[in-house]
């Protein structure tokens, strides 16, 4: 039988421990001029990568926080989110008067020539700088009396309102309390709400964002006096029809700040203790929001003093 030369003498050479190969194997490689390059180009594609990170997280905290936030307005000029206070003096027209005009100013956003039904925002006939028809306004006039410009607000009579509104909801996907599914609405949930969840009619439940506001602490509670939400005609909060959440935008529009404002809720303080300051806390109640007093998500608090 013919055997070839070459099958003789090519034995296998003996494998040598895996770390000594590969010892041997990068020392030679990184010998090499080529490679030393390959690995330099490496590490510079690894370096504008992690840049890329740190410059991402540096823009997204300097953006703000991904989370539907609950503002309330007014707003002072040196507002921070840790101590809005609304001081003002009833019976001293120059110490409601910039209340008064930060509402205005707030809601001039929502001035339309296209009636809207319900109405988003209050309008008023008196006003001057409003470019709104006054026979279009004074239609709703009375819907969110007395949380209107011509009541002033309430601030002339030490009744104020306040206003709140749900922004950031391009990320959102909110997850409402649906009374007809089985799952358990809250204990602590206000009675007002839950009342006015049973009287919802059946093709609408589970389709609003509800909101509370109470005194943050027991003193509080004792000088908030009787609260009333605005318009009075609808339950408190926000339809989700009417929030441009995530659900509801296209893809493209969530990666951008809310298009328009959303709806309003005024809270209409009926009998706030005069000259003492009144910790206001308001928040939304859904199902993917949990309730946390240190967190910002769907609350806010504010200071309330009228003397
Ligand atoms: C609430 O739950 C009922 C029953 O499961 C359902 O028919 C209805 O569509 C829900 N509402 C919303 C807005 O999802």
């Amino acid at each position: 039988m013919y055997v070839k030369p070459r099958d003789l003498v090519e034995q296998p050479a003996p494998v040598p421990p895996l770390r000594v190969s590969l010892v041997w194997t990068f020392g030679a490689m990184a010998l090499q001029k080529g490679t030393l390059k390959l690995v330099a180009l490496v590490v510079v594609l690894c370096l504008i990568v992690l840049g890329f990170i740190i410059g991402g997280i540096i823009i997204g905290l300097s953006t703000g926080y991904r989370y539907p936030e609950l503002e309330v307005w007014p707003r002072s000029e040196e507002y921070n989110y840790e101590q809005p206070l609304i001081q003002f003096r009833a019976s001293d027209p120059g110490s409601w008067h910039p209340w008064f005009k930060r509402i205005n100013d707030f809601l001039l956003a929502y001035e339309t020539t296209v009636p809207e039904d319900p109405p988003r925002a209050p309008c008023s006939v008196r006003r001057h700088d409003q470019r709104v028809v006054a026979a279009a306004c004074e239609r709703v006039l009375g819907m969110w009396a007395p949380c209107n410009a011509d009541n002033f607000y309430g601030y002339a009579v030490g009744k104020p309102c306040v206003f709140l509104r749900l922004n950031n909801l391009h990320y959102w996907v909110p997850e409402p309390y649906n009374i007809s599914k089985p799952m358990s609405i809250p204990q602590e949930m206000p009675n007002n709400i839950k009342q006015a969840m049973r009287q919802r009619p059946a093709n609408h439940f589970g389709d609003y964002i509800w909101v509370s506001c109470n005194g943050e602490f027991s003193s509080d509670e004792e000088n908030i006096g009787p609260i009333q939400y605005i318009p009075g005609n609808l339950p408190p909060g926000f339809p989700t029809k009417r929030l441009q959440t995530a659900d509801r935008i296209p893809r493209i529009a969530q990666d951008r700040p809310d298009q328009s404002p959303g709806p309003l809720v005024a809270v209409f303080f009926e009998n706030p203790r005069r000259g003492v300051i009144i910790n206001v806390e308001c928040r939304i109640w859904t199902r993917d929001i949990i309730y946390d007093r240190s967190s910002r998500y769907g609350r806010v608090r504010f200071e309330l003093q009228v003397d």
